[in-house]
């Protein structure tokens, strides 16, 4: 398994840093691709991991794959030989995995999907799907529970109903917007998660004749149409890359310009940036960011549903916030097991303890170089940033968790004057 050896601290860094298309988008748009007869174009797709699991899963599917613009653009065209098994061999690295369960079903009214795998983010509650199911349910799906695999049908086209969520949760919106899009009638889906990516994907589906309004803040009517047309779509840039670059320069007293993401996304960590004493210039599509020569500390972070502070950037900031000339404090609300990072962060001399949901961090650490592991995406990118401002060598381990989301990660920072290289 692959490992980066990072010499810090990083002295200078300045450069222009260029954001890959967003995965999550990325991931649900390609799930709805299930939806179409006709072949769709989707464009600046990111180069990680969980993109090539999602591609292998349609294929495996039955849809064929073009690839154009070194395989940063797909073509993908419906075959016919179209299948409704999804694979525990491949949902199981990649949660995202259950996004095809609504599409198929609203497409060929039955489907025999795996329970996902991913992040384990809740600790032994693992990632639950109640919420997709029991809504799912509600538009006419029957479905039951073998072997791993939810057995699924509807007795022809699904039918639009009104559905409130009974919490806020982005895959379950995602799934339940997808499934209406054919569907006989209307469905009001109140209660929806509104993060960007989720809009990124209602944008996709109206592109292609989907008949869809954001009626309310957290409200999507949906009106089933017959069939997609053909489309040709362009991603969004990754919101949580973005912010992953901005806390790398404000750690590091550093100075970026990172483009090809749209700012206005991510108003609320940079106010957060801001009052941590970074120098922010934003324009279209641009952000300059310069860091500060002392951090400020942040009383405390609570993260929450989109438009709140983003649980997937929780790690980095923590990172930030041990640096931070004062005592701080992240209080996690989304998933119950987004602190495993903490100990690999201890680690390095950092020092965080942990009550209940809430990480309190001391700050003014000087971060010592050493050994550490990855447990799930954001963190091991978070400790990447940790061991751009240790002093020695550190070596973080199991990074296939970022090569899942992060393109390219390595050839960007050593761009913008990290000491950094991936030892195979
Ligand atoms: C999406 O996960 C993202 N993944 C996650 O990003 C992100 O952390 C999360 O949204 C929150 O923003 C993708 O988009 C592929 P949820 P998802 O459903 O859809 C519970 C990354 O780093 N829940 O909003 O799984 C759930 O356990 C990944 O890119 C149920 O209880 O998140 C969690 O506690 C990590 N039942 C909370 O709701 C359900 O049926 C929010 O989960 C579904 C979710």
């Amino acid at each position: 398994m692959d490992k980066f050896s990072i010499t810090g601290p990083c002295r200078v860094m300045r450069g222009e840093v260029s954001i890959s298309g967003s995965k999550n988008a990325a991931l649900a748009i390609l799930a709805g691709t299930l939806l179409f007869d006709k072949p769709v174009i989707i464009e600046n797709l990111p180069r990680v991991r969980d993109i090539d699991t999602m591609l292998n899963l349609l294929k495996s599917l039955g849809s064929s794959i073009q690839f154009f613009d070194n395989k940063k653009t797909v073509k993908i065209t419906k075959t016919k030989k179209q299948k409704q098994f999804a694979s525990y061999s491949i949902v199981k690295t990649m949660r995202a995995g259950i996004l095809v369960l609504g599409p198929l079903v609203a497409k060929y009214h039955k489907s025999i999907s795996s329970f996902p795998g991913g992040c384990v983010l809740n600790g032994n509650s693992g990632r639950p799907i109640d919420l997709h199911l029991e809504a799912l349910k509600k538009l006419g799906m029957k479905y039951e529970i073998k072997k791993g695999y939810i057995h699924a049908k509807s007795n022809g086209k699904l039918k639009g109903n009104v559905i409130k969520f009974p919490q806020i949760s982005v895959g379950a919106t995602e799934q339940l917007v997808m499934a209406s899009i054919l569907a006989k009638g209307k469905t009001i889906l109140k209660n929806c998660a509104i993060e960007p990516e989720i809009k990124d994907l209602t944008k996709f589906l109206i592109s292609a004749g989907a008949n869809i309004k954001w009626i309310g803040k957290r409200t999507c009517q949906i009106i089933g149409v017959n069939s997609l047309n053909e489309t040709k779509y362009s991603v969004m840039g990754d919101r949580i890359e973005t912010g992953t670059f901005c806390v790398a320069a404000a750690l590091s007293k550093g100075d970026l310009v990172i483009k090809n993401f749209d700012p206005k996304l991510i108003k609320t960590e940079l106010s957060i940036l801001k009052k941590l004493g970074a120098n922010i210039k934003l324009s279209k599509n641009r952000i300059k960011i310069k860091g500060p020569q002392k951090i400020k500390n942040i009383k405390n972070i609570t993260t929450k549903e989109y438009e709140g502070f983003p649980t997937d950037l929780a790690p980095q900031f923590m990172v930030l916030l041990c640096k931070a000339n004062g005592n701080s404090s992240i209080t996690e609300n989304i998933f119950q097991g987004r602190f495993l990072h903490v100990m690999e962060l201890q680690r390095l001399g950092a020092r965080i303890s942990i009550e209940n949901r809430t990480a309190k961090i001391e700050g003014n650490t000087n971060f010592m170089a050493a050994e550490v592991m990855s447990s799930d995406l954001r963190a091991s990118a978070a400790l990447v940033l940790a061991g751009i401002v240790s002093k020695g060598k550190t070596i973080v381990s199991r990074i296939y968790h970022c090569d899942r989301g992060y393109e390219n990660f390595e050839n960007k920072l050593r761009k913008i004057g990290v000491k950094i290289k991936r030892l195979r």
